[in-house]
Order: C-alpha cells, then structure tokens, then sequence
C-alpha cells in the first residue's frame, strides 16, 4: 500500500512527480504529498485526500526543482490527516521522506529519539522516525545517513529520501515493499511501480530487497548490503502509457471488464504452441518432478484465493492430486504438511502481496517448490518463485479485481490440463475438447459483454437491497464467493456467498422478502440440485436472480429474472459467470454514487500484514 516516486532531472519536479502520484493511486488514495529542495530548503506540501486536492493547494504555487519526491497514502499508523501525509521531515527540515510499508520497531525508535535527541513528534505515523533517524545521522551524505538508519529499523519499507544539502540526488532504499528504477535521457526515476513513470521512461531496474539506490539526473546507482554497487540488466517495458489510461470508458472497472476477451486471447495463446500442446517456456519443472507431487496448496488473497477455489476443483478432476486452497493470512500461521513432494501455487494479480509472499517463502523454506501465477512481471513473488505462469492482463488499475481473475482462472485450467495430460489422466479426445472450449472463450465473454444493458437494468432495479446472497454448486460456489466480493467492495452492500447445499443448515434462516439471491446454476450435472435449492429459496420469499447456460428454463420458472451465458462445458464456465456477476456489481455502486475505482478503505495493493 501507499505508493512512492522520485524524478531527478534538469526541471519540471513537480510535474513528473504529481504525474507518477496519480498513477500510483490506486496504492492508495487517503492524502498526498511532495517535496523538493529550493534554495537550501525543503519545501513541503501535502494534503487529505485524493490528489486532486493536492494539486488545487500547488496549482497556483511556483514552487518546482530539479528533484523531488512524492507519496500516496493508503493509512496505517494515524488517521488520514494532513499531519500524517507524507513526506515527512526531520526537525529543521533538512530531510525529507516517503515511506511504503511499516517500521514495526517505531515506538521503540521514538521513544529513542525523544529522550536522547529531545525531537517531538508531529505526527502519529511510524514513517516519520525514519526522518529523524536519518536527520540524526547526516553528516554531509544522505547515502551514509540512510545506511545508518536503515540498520535501526525492523519491518517492511520502500523509502525514497532527500537532503536540502544534497539538491541533486535521491536515495532510496527497499525491504519486503516493490521499488522500481526507471532510466530516462537526462533524468531518471525510482516509484513503487512502472505506471508511474512509463509515460517518460521504457528501461527499468528492478531493486531487490535490501537494496540501496542513489539517483542523480545522470545516473542510477544500486548499491547491495555490503555496500558494494550491483550490475543489473535493465528490463524494457512493452506495454505503453495507454493501457493505463481510460480509455473512454467511465472507469477503470469498466475498461477492464471489456478487456477480458483480449486478455484471456493472450494467455491462452502465450501457453500453447502452434500443435496445440502446453508450451513450458521458463519453466523449469519436469515430468519427473510433476509425477512425485502428492500434494498442493494454492495459496492467495481476495479474489486470487477465489480462483484458486476454481483451480482446487479443476486441479483435483483432471489431474487427481489433492488440494487445499487457503487465505495466506491464515496459511502463514498454521502447521501445514510441507515436504519436498509439496507443490505450493501462489496466485497474485500484483506479485507484491505480503502475506502471500510471506506465506510463499514459509513452504519454500519447508522444501516445497513453488509455482506462482502471476500479473506483474518481475514483482517479488515472482521472482521469489521457482517458476512462473503469469497472467497477460496487462496493467489492473481499478481496485476490484476483473480480467487478473479471469486470466488466473486461464492458468488454472492449463496447469491442470498439463498435470492431467502429464500423468495420463487426460486423453487426447479431452485435451482437445478442453482447449477447444478454452479457445472459444473470449467470444462468449464478448457476447455476454455485448447484453450489458439487460444486466444494467436488474443492477437499477435491485440497486437499494441491502442484503444480497450469492449461492451455487461446485465451481459456481467458487464464483458465488468472488461475485460477493465485487458487489461488497464496490457498492458496501452487506453481501455474502455460501454453498447452496449448505443454506439449510442455518443461513436460509435469513431468506426473507428483503433478500436479493444470486443463484448461479451453470454446472450441468449439479443442475438439478440447485434447481431444489432455488425452490427452497424462493419458498421463503427472496428475490432470486439466476445465473445459467442457455436454454435451461426450468430455472426461469422460479426465479425472478434469469442472466443466461452461452452454452460451454462445465468446467470453464465460471470464465463466463463471473462476468454478469462483475456487470450488475459496477452498475449498482453506479446507481449507488460510489467511488468505483477507489472504494473507500482500499488499495489495490496489500504490502502490509
Ligand atoms: O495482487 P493480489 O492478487 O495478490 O491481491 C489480492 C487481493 O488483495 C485482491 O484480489 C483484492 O481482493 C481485490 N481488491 C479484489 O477485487
């Protein structure tokens, strides 16, 4: 969370740096702040709120350098204010500095500063010790002072520093929080991530952990632990600035919901190769290794946890290897049974999530290999991974997940293709039928896309429920759970998905006329189950919208209204019921005036536990 940039150059600070923030914002949108050294002095401004209203207090203000450095809170320690926006300086103001992360010793730490240095506080943040820290140990070079402070301080942080003394250069440093070094022609950038900069820059340095950087507008410099510089290739961005723009569409949700179909196309075509067969390029396990498998964990957060709920069911029927899915918030402090016969898959739209990288490094530590899914190429987890299947989504910016799930679903279903083929499970008159069902993918989702209008007038009708229930049956219990998480974090609807099955076992208890039920019915073989189920539902009054393959009209019988999605073998569908699910859950925080890009108490990315 929070999102940091620095711009080293000739001119034009300010603008580079309120430029990178407002590409950073979806890290966190809850104050925003800069700071650049001006004759011998470091001026700060910074504000509550989304950087628009930064912007309105610098608009007409002429402050600008060569430097600067800026920040985009999501808040931890102390309240959204304007005290606890960064940056932060130390007592005379002489450094400043954006902190990503938390420093989990800081009142240890003030406690230090304020009895032996006499510094008060002006903040309830943990960041602002780092100031003070470094302003303690400044002598002349900001490098040195940032290694000393560096050395005091536990926990997780991306912190980028400046010197009134030292106008030309910014010193950053990285611990467990993603920082990233982008090389421009007469002046260069550090940032949280490459959005932030790529409208100036293609070339890019990833900084690993505990890595120092020092930039100048004429050189990167990148320092390890022991302080000697580290050669490192730089890496050429290939998408442009455009893929995180809106491209006409009203938000970010919008625009990425109706990149599926390309997104989908491109993961898919990236795995196969011209005879139809998985292609493995970069990854290292062999056949031998995936025979010896006797377990896996899939292990994610929010939406990436439910498509490894898909991924369990699909992984367990096609390759008939046991999986346990968990949160990786809950598998980081169990006991779970790691050996060297562990498969451990980690699913990640940003590759920066702590407690999956932390839950990732658990089960490396225990011998398991590792297997990530991944989004964002070169982020921690994976490169922490022993191999990778990324995702081509393309940059996500709204913080509701759409096209990461659906492509993580893609990998699922390929890992477990390639598994089952791999152990003789799969034939060849299955493979085919899968991957021919795979290929038709991004048509059907298109012409789901192409119905919006009827998704769009339920969401108006239904937009005032308070209390929405999705439910469903075998993969469409995965789905029900991510079609809950969208219409919560969007519209702050009191939402919640369970197992259709399991309703009569206390939560039908709530299904009354006030309800609004999402019945997803879309597994041909559980249909007519779910069909009892749905009775049951509708004989206690709720409103029950379904959710099935063209033509099953027993459904429309006994539901309110029916979204159909095109006829497709079971196992793919939730690609296909996931997108009505993504539709009614922007229209209604639409019709409801909310932030839909930016809900209120989240960021797109969770750097901290
Ligand atoms: O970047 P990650 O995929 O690791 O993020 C995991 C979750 O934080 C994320 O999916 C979150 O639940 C989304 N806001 C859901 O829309």
């Amino acid at each position: 969370m929070c999102g940091i940039v620095g711009f080293a150059g000739k001119d034009g600070a300010k603008e580079k740096v309120i430029d990178g923030l407002k590409r950073l914002e979806y890290r966190g949108y809850d104050s925003a702040g800069i700071a650049l050294p001006i004759n011998g002095k470091i001026e700060i401004r910074k504000h509550v709120g989304e950087i628009a209203n930064l912007e309105k207090i610098i608009q007409d203000d002429d402050f600008d350098s060569s430097i600067g450095i800026g920040h985009t809170r999501w808040a931890t320690h102390g309240a959204p204010s304007d005290v606890n926006s960064h940056p932060h300086a130390n007592r005379d103001n002489s450094i400043a500095i954006v902190h990503n992360g938390i420093i989990e010793n800081y009142i240890e730490l003030k406690a230090w500063l304020s009895s032996d240095y006499g510094i008060k506080f002006k903040s309830d943040t943990d960041s602002e010790v780092i100031a003070h820290l470094i302003g303690i140990y400044y002598d002349g070079d900001l490098h040195q002072a940032v290694n000393k402070a560096v050395e005091q301080m536990r926990g997780a942080y991306a912190i980028a520093a400046i010197a009134a003394d030292e106008p030309d250069k910014i010193v950053a440093v990285r611990k467990d929080a993603p920082l990233v070094a982008g090389q421009g022609d007469g002046f260069n950038f550090i940032a949280s991530d490459i959005p932030a900069m790529l409208k100036y820059v293609r070339s890019v340095y990833f900084i690993e952990n505990n890595e120092t950087v020092v930039l100048t507008k004429d050189s990167i410099r990148i320092y390890n632990e022991e302080g000697k510089i580290v050669k490192r290739e730089l890496y050429h961005v290939s998408w442009n600035a455009d893929a995180a723009e809106k491209d006409g569409y009203d938000h970010f949700m919008m625009k990425e919901i109706h990149e599926q179909p390309k997104a989908i196309e491109e993961t898919l075509v990236r795995r196969l190769n011209p005879d139809d067969s998985i292609n493995l390029d970069g990854i290292s396990m062999t056949k031998e290794d995936l025979e010896q498998f006797n377990k896996i964990y899939i292990v994610a957060c929010g939406t990436a946890y439910h498509a490894g709920l898909v991924g369990k069911l699909t992984i367990e029927r096609m390759a008939a290897i046991p999986v346990e899915v968990d949160v990786a918030s809950e598998f980081r402090y169990r006991e779970p049974f790691i050996d060297d016969k562990t498969l451990f898959i980690a699913i990640s739209q940003s590759g920066e999530t702590l407690d999956t990288l932390e839950a990732l490094r658990e089960a490396k530590k225990k011998g398991a290999r590792v297997l990530s899914v991944v989004n964002v190429v070169g982020s921690s987890v994976a490169r922490e991974s022993d191999d990778v299947f990324y995702t081509w989504a393309g940059p996500e910016i709204a913080v509701a997940s759409t096209k990461a799930y659906t492509t993580q679903l893609i990998c699922m279903y390929l890992i477990a293709l390639y598994m089952g083929r791999t152990k003789g499970l799969v034939d060849d008159t299955r493979y085919e039928s899968i991957l021919s069902e795979l290929k038709a993918l991004p048509a059907k989702v298109e012409s789901i896309l192409n119905n919006k209008k009827k998704i769009e007038s339920i969401a108006r009708k239904y937009y005032k429920r308070e209390k929405v229930f999705f439910v469903g049956r075998g993969l469409d219990s995965g789905v029900s759970f991510e079609g809950s998480l969208k219409l919560k974090e969007i519209s702050y609807i009191n939402s919640f998905a369970i197992a259709a099955g399991e309703l009569k076992h206390g939560t039908i208890a709530l299904m009354e006329e006030d309800a609004l039920v999402f019945a997803l019915a879309t597994q041909d073989f559980l249909y007519e189950k779910m069909v009892s189920n749905v009775k049951e539902i509708a004989a206690r009054g709720a409103r029950i919208i379904g959710v099935a393959k063209e033509g099953r009209k027993e459904l429309a019988e006994i539901t309110d209204e029916v979204i159909y999605i095109p006829e497709a073998d079971d196992i793919v569908t939730p690609v296909l019921a996931v997108v009505p699910l993504q539709l009614f859950a922007y229209y209604v925080a639409k019709e409801r005036g909310c932030n839909i890009d930016k809900p209120k108490n989240l960021a797109k990315s969770v750097t901290v536990e």
